[in-house]
Order: structure tokens, then C-alpha cells, then sequence
């Protein structure tokens, strides 16, 4: 039997390109989750390691890897994208407050999607545990921290609850921060980068273009709260990186 093919599907790229997040649920091994729960555990117990988090917990290579989650990289950065250097466990214990809303994004003005985020939690992530919070379609939007922070919440902001083993992809620029763990265990989250080699030539993805056509409408629709004229500017926008994706201005 042909190996499954975990590339993601003309709707689903178009979701991504409209939201900027995706959310997997690979299915890992029986105590796989629970394994990388007590790693980071001990991993962070005397101070948090920063990059070399891989390094101590070399299991993590296994999210990354598995088909379903490389599938949707492929699909959004290229056969040939690359991990970052840079990565982190966000340790979210009992008893924080929230982090303020911030992008990890650097502000560079394009509407591509050149460096993605990946998110793996490894325990049952509840509204009452910390999880992250997103506000979707944001990463269209350049936004100074020290503006953002003021806020508490915003409308259609979205909590990324979630059962052990999930992994939510983000562009890098959506707004995002954790939210305060009003639980009785450490929330960890694993932060992952990836990022494209080059502009794309040709869809990465399982691009069928009937497929996309019948879905078009999906660019189009309202995704968050935002004004008309904001709505307008979007969709434009979307457009753009949907073009680039495509491979649309590849020589
Ligand atoms: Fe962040």
C-alpha cells in the first residue's frame, strides 16, 4: 500500500493563509507524550536549557518528524525547509499570569509565508492550564509589543485548548501569548521554527487546481472582527501570499 500522503489539501492552505494557524493531531506512540511531559520536566527543573532543549530531550525530533506534522511543513515552507537553532519550552507553571500579546515575528513587511511556528504540547492543555492564545488573521498585521500589551483580550481571540500530542502550526507573525495557568500542574509548551530556503516555484502541497477553484471563496470570507476597509485590505493580502505559494512570479 502507497505510503499516506499527509500533505495538506487547497482548503486547508487556504485556511492557513486566511487564519495563520493550523492545528494537527498526530497520533504518537502509546507514552510517547507523557515520556517528553517528564523529559521537559526534568529538563527545565534548575533553569530553562533555551536552544538546547533538543539536545536533552532528543525525542522531540520524533514530533517533527512524524508524517503528519512534516506533511504540513512541507506543504507551507517546502520540501526543503529547514529548523531553526532556535527553540524553546515554555515552562507555563500553577499560578502565572498571563504573558502580554506579542508577535515573534520581526515586523518585516511581506505577505508570504517565509517562517512558520510550531507548538507541541505535550499534556491535555484545558482553559484553566495556560494555554496560548491566538487571535486569528493577525498575521497580516504589524503590531508595536508595547502597543498590544495594553490589551487583555480581544474579540474572536482564540484559546488553543488541546488534548496531549497536539501541534498547532502558526505564521510567524500572528499575535499570540500564553494565558495565565489557573490549574494544578506545569503547562509545557515545545516552540519550534521552521522556515523556507527560497521563494516557491510550484505549489508544495497537494494543489489541485479544480479543487482550488471550487474553495476560492474561502480567500474571500471574514475570518475575525475588522472593520470593512480592513476586510477590503485583506483579502488582498491573502490573495498575495496565496499567489506566492502558488509559485506565481517564480522565474
Ligand atoms: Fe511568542
Amino acid at each position: 500500500m502507497p505510503e499516506q500522503d499527509y500533505r495538506l489539501n487547497d482548503a486547508e492552505v487556504m485556511d492557513f493563509v486566511v487564519k495563520g494557524y493550523l492545528v494537527l493531531k498526530p497520533e504518537f506512540p502509546e507514552g510517547f507524550n507523557e515520556y517528553c511531559y517528564e523529559e521537559c520536566a526534568r529538563a527545565t527543573a534548575d533553569s530553562n536549557p533555551g536552544d538546547s532543549i533538543l539536545e536533552l530531550v532528543p525525542k522531540l525530533h520524533d514530533v517533527w518528524g512524524h508524517p503528519m506534522v512534516r506533511g504540513a511543513l512541507v506543504s507551507l515552507v517546502g520540501e526543503d525547509f529547514q529548523m531553526s537553532g532556535h527553540r524553546h519550552c515554555h515552562v507555563n507553571p500553577p499560578g502565572t499570569r498571563s504573558q502580554g500579546w506579542h508577535q515573534d515575528g520581526t515586523n518585516q513587511r511581506h505577505h508570504k509565508v517565509r517562517t512558520v511556528l510550531g507548538f507541541y504540547y505535550p499534556q491535555d492543555t484545558s482553559a484553566d492550564l495556560g494555554p496560548t492564545m491566538i487571535v486569528p488573521g493577525t498575521h497580516f498585521r504589524n503590531c508595536p509589543t508595547d502597543r498590544m500589551a495594553t490589551y487583555a483580550h480581544f474579540r474572536d481571540q482564540v484559546a488553543l485548548t488541546c488534548e496531549a500530542g497536539t501541534v498547532a502550526i502558526t505564521h510567524y507573525d500572528i499575535w499570540h501569548g500564553a494565558s495565565r495557568n489557573q490549574g494544578d500542574r506545569v503547562r509545557y509548551m515545545l516552540k519550534f521554527l521552521f522556515s523556507r530556503q527560497g521563494d516557491p516555484a510550484a505549489p508544495s502541497w497537494r494543489h489541485d487546481p479544480e479543487a482550488a477553484a471550487e474553495h476560492a471563496h474561502i480567500l474571500a470570507a471574514r475570518s475575525a472582527a475588522c472593520g470593512q476597509s480592513d476586510h477590503y485590505k485583506e483579502r488582498g493580502l491573502r490573495r498575495e501570499m496565496w499567489n506566492h505559494l502558488l509559485g506565481a512570479g517564480a522565474a
